[in-house]
């Protein structure tokens, strides 16, 4: 039986984190329902005890949102956790994500301690939460650069404890898809109580590794993917979630999938493209302007055949606008036929041929023939068959 992953959706808090990308309460509300909308079953609304405006922000979302659990960030610290309760306490699914590093990077650098004192206060974090909600999440930081055995222990010591999602952030974007598959397939295989908690993954991209990670972490066991629309999040980014939805929406015989309806991600995306000025990449995948776009005269002949031959994905699926033939220098005669007869005119094969020297003349002094250069192009042809 094919089985569900969960995606939690964090644009509102890591990929808020962007520099230059702060939201106000207003934008984040809005943006939290259209999430709900888009069908994301955890919804990350901020980080409340980092400042009032945050506060605020998760506190209108949670009376707001009626569907999606809605998700507070806290530190392994008494007072964060009590203040995520206090801003969650109108959710009707709220949940405590609460965590502290485990590498020992963090556990020396940022705590000096020792790993079993790092372990007491996970534990002890987790258990305070439970005294204001049911649903307590777990990260443990800089997980992809934790030792194995040791996060095993910690994942056990906290499900013990009464967290119900252990997350394994791969906060640096190091680990390697088979070294992150390997990270969770351990964790199944050598954590005894793991079957009373969901492994979550949470990706960086700083080596654009992130969404391979994320369906590594799922295909070895994870049931919830950490993600943000655009891929938004702290220096290269999180796991982009149109990416992920897509990969389990293509490649069924994984057996997993997700409640996501993919025909809002294109508007979701440049809605909040919008809303925090920043601008999706042009070959990002399925949400980049040229996602859909085909431009060398090889793909356009084949393309114009049989889309299946160069697109995977149905534009309609995604909510883009649809494929689009660009014209450039490197495009053949079948792609000028075809943009030509959208534009009402019924060319001949011998009228291209003549037509397809001037249109690389003008190719070659413009980066893209335009619909204008089109009709000038027909007006010299059809003034002067012979030498347009
Ligand atoms: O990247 C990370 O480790 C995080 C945690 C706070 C979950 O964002
Ligand atoms: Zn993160």
């Amino acid at each position: 039986m094919d089985q569900q992953v969960f995606i939690f959706d964090t644009t509102l808090r890591d990929g808020e984190q962007v520099p230059g990308c702060k939201l106000n309460t207003k934008e984040k509300l809005t943006l939290a329902l259209h999430l709900e909308a888009l069908g994301v079953d955890i919804i990350e609304a901020g980080f409340p005890i980092s400042s009032p405006g945050d506060f605020e922000s998760v506190t209108e979302i949670s009376k707001a949102v009626k569907n999606a659990t809605i998700c507070g960030l806290s530190r392994a610290v008494q007072k964060d956790i009590e203040v995520a309760a206090e801003a969650l306490k109108f959710a009707k699914r709220p949940r405590i994500h609460t965590g502290i590093g485990t590498s020992d990077y963090h556990i020396k650098a940022k705590f000096n301690a020792t790993r079993d004192e790092i372990l007491a206060r996970a534990v002890q974090a987790v258990k305070w939460a439970k005294n204001f909600v049911d649903d307590v999440e777990f990260y443990a930081e800089d997980a992809g650069r934790t030792d194995n055995e040791y996060l095993a222990r910690v994942v056990e010591a906290v499900i013990k404890a009464g967290a119900t999602v252990v997350n394994i952030p791969d906060t640096t974007g190091y680990c390697l898809p088979q070294q992150y598959g390997e990270k969770i397939a351990y964790l199944m295989n050598n954590v005894p109580n793991v079957d009373k908690a969901i492994l979550s993954c949470h990706c960086h991209n700083d080596l654009g590794l992130a969404t391979a990670n994320s369906i590594a972490g799922v295909v070895a066991g994870a049931r919830q993917i950490e993600c943000t629309i655009n891929g938004l999040g702290e220096r290269a980014g999180n796991t982009s979630l149109e990416e992920v939805v897509m990969v389990l929406k293509q490649h069924k015989h994984l057996g997993l999938y997700t409640h996501v309806n993919t025909k809002m991600l294109n508007p979701l995306s440049r809605e909040v493209a919008d809303t925090m000025r920043v601008p999706v990449q042009l070959n990002k995948a399925i949400v980049g302007a040229n996602a859909f776009s085909h431009s060398s005269g090889i793909h356009q002949d084949g393309f114009l055949k049989d889309s299946l031959t160069y697109e995977i994905i149905n534009p309609e699926e995604v909510g883009a606008e649809g494929s689009k033939i660009v014209l450039t220098a490197r495009s053949g005669r079948s792609a000028l036929a075809h943009r030509f007869q959208k534009i009402g005119y019924a060319f001949t094969r011998n009228d291209i041929d003549v037509l397809y020297e001037s249109f690389l003349q003008v190719a070659d002094r413009k980066k893209e023939v335009e619909e204008e250069d089109l009709h000038q192009l027909a007006k010299a042809y059809q003034a002067e068959p012979a030498i347009a």
